[in-house]
């Protein structure tokens, strides 16, 4: 929750006390260095050991409530008809309003499920922006994906409050060049990861509805951080200032004709759901989910998680839970801003996301420098972030490098993990990276894989300077700090 104090300064303060807790340490520069080396200055490959906070991701990150972890005893172990997923199925009708439910293992699992049953060689998938996993299984099944974004998605220093938005001319001129059979749905994603974690407003989806409806067009939504994107129209979208996070959700649901999840995002658990209303869906899907899953009443997941799944859901539409998140990527985003640190604005859900375009002028994108901010922000402070730049995008098929429209360094805050000092941390290292960011100097890859290249690929620094950067740290902590 967002607290005005005495001197004027807004803070976001922690609507709980923490009960159950992790060790964490930090390691000296020195073996920092060594860590980020050994792991081919590539964030995925630290050990957890040698992180001090770990902002690479919110997914299955995120702390569990005392509730979650009390309603997972209560699991119900059947292979088949366990009385725990039909909990999750209750939750799921009450907070989504859909009545069908395919639990799968991830989002990405729902994602290779929807690939399959729906998208066939040739076909296009208008959406408002790409994930990674999406893309990737996408592609896969023969389809071709279309980011249909407004223009000033791609600015990250605007004030726009819904960088997520559909651009719905370009919508309509989609539908008008590939008829709608080629086209088996239009996706929009809440909170748009790769995009900054930008919204959509209200008033964008209906308009995309009604233009998908005129088409027959299903329109299926991304909503792995569905109640973040209904807090920021609660906050930012004229005419919700008044309405629940509970009611901006329904509305949302009641507006798309199939949603598919991370559950290990919003809500605080872990898995993955697809939920619709649509009979002819869900029994398309419903066959293949025991060959790839599992069966129907866990797909894929443990019985314990389904149980904190179906406390998580009901958790998200309380707003302090809903805001946690977006009230400290603002502070974060607020503070690096006011000391001229590039940074994606307006602030979005689950990430401060520092812009390396703009932090490392002059680097091309060909020497990756997302990544290489990535490695030096963990050098400099122990904390582990996520490059979402050009390592992201795997190679074209002809093995061209395809580069990203943005190069981001993401800090993500798993939700109520870190307190604010741990913030404050974050923030102080990376004002001292900042002016000594001319030692940053670009990476190349020595071990490339061919897909989802980011997870295992290994890089080196060219002119050896993460070297340089630690001894350059670790003097100005001898003399000056
Ligand atoms: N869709 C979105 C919007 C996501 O952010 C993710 C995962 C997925 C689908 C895939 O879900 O991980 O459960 O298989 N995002 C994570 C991240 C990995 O770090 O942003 P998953």
């Amino acid at each position: 929750m967002l607290v005005k104090l005495s001197d004027g300064r807004e803070i976001p303060v922690e609507m709980h006390r923490i009960k159950i807790l992790q060790n964490t340490r930090l390691i000296p520069v020195d073996q920092r260095l060594k860590a980020i080396e050994e792991g081919g200055y590539n964030t995925f490959s630290l050990r957890s050991r040698d992180i001090f906070i770990d902002m690479l991701t919110d997914s299955g990150t995120n702390a569990m409530s005392d509730n979650q972890l009390g309603a997972s005893m209560l699991a119900d172990e059947a292979y088949a008809g366990s009385e725990s997923f039909y909990k999750v199925a209750q939750a799921i009708e009450e907070v989504l309003n859909f009545k069908y439910v395919l639990p799968t293992h991830q989002g990405r699992a729902a994602e290779h499920l929807l690939a399959k049953v729906l998208v066939k060689p040739g076909d296009v998938i208008p959406m408002n922006y790409h994930f990674t996993t999406t893309k990737a299984h996408f592609e896969l099944a023969g389809g071709e994906i279309l980011e249909i974004y407004a223009d000033e998605a791609l600015n990250t220093q605007s004030t726009h409050p819904f960088k997520g938005n559909i651009d719905t001319q370009k919508l309509k001129d989609t539908i008008k060049k590939y008829g709608t059979e080629k086209i088996p749905f239009v996706r929009i994603e809440a909170t748009t990861n790769l995009l900054g974690g930008q919204p959509f407003s209200m008033e964008n989806l209906k308009e995309v509805k009604r233009i998908c409806s005129e088409h027959e067009i299903p329109l299926i939504i991304d909503g792995s951080l569905i109640s973040e994107n209904a807090y920021f129209i609660k906050k930012r979208e004229k005419g919700y200032e008044d309405k629940t996070v509970q009611e901006i959700i329904g509305e949302i649901t009641s507006l798309v004709d199939l949603f598919y999840a991370s559950a290990r995002k919003n809500s605080s658990s872990r898995g993955g759901l697809i939920a619709t209303n649509n009979k002819e869906f869900y029994e398309m899907i419903k066959p293949w989910l025991p060959l790839y899953e599992g069966f129907l009443t866990y797909g894929g997941m443990s019985i314990k998680e389904l149980e904190a799944m179906a406390v998580g859901l009901r958790e998200m539409t309380d707003v302090n839970v809903a805001g946690a998140v977006p009230e400290q990527v603002k502070y974060f985003v607020g503070q690096l801003a006011e000391n001229g640190i590039p940074v994606v604005t307006p602030p979005g859900a689950l990430a401060c996301h520092v812009d390396a375009k703009r932090f490392l002028p002059g680097m091309p994108q060909s020497e990756y420098p997302a990544g290489a901010l990535s490695a030096a922000i963990y050098i400099a402070s122990g904390v582990r972030c996520m490059e979402r730049g050009t390592i992201s995008m795997d190679r074209d098929k002809d093995g061209n490098e395809v580069f990203s429209d943005l190069e981001l360094a993401r800090l993500a805050i798993p939700r109520r993990v870190y307190t604010l000092s741990h913030i404050e941390y974050a923030i102080d290292r990376i004002k001292w990276l900042f002016k000594n960011r001319d030692l940053i100097k670009g990476l190349r890859f020595v071990e490339e894989p061919p897909v989802l290249r980011f997870f295992f690929g290994r890089l080196e620094p060219m002119d050896d300077w993460g070297k340089k950067l630690a001894e350059a740290f670790e003097r100005d902590f001898k003399t000056n700090f």
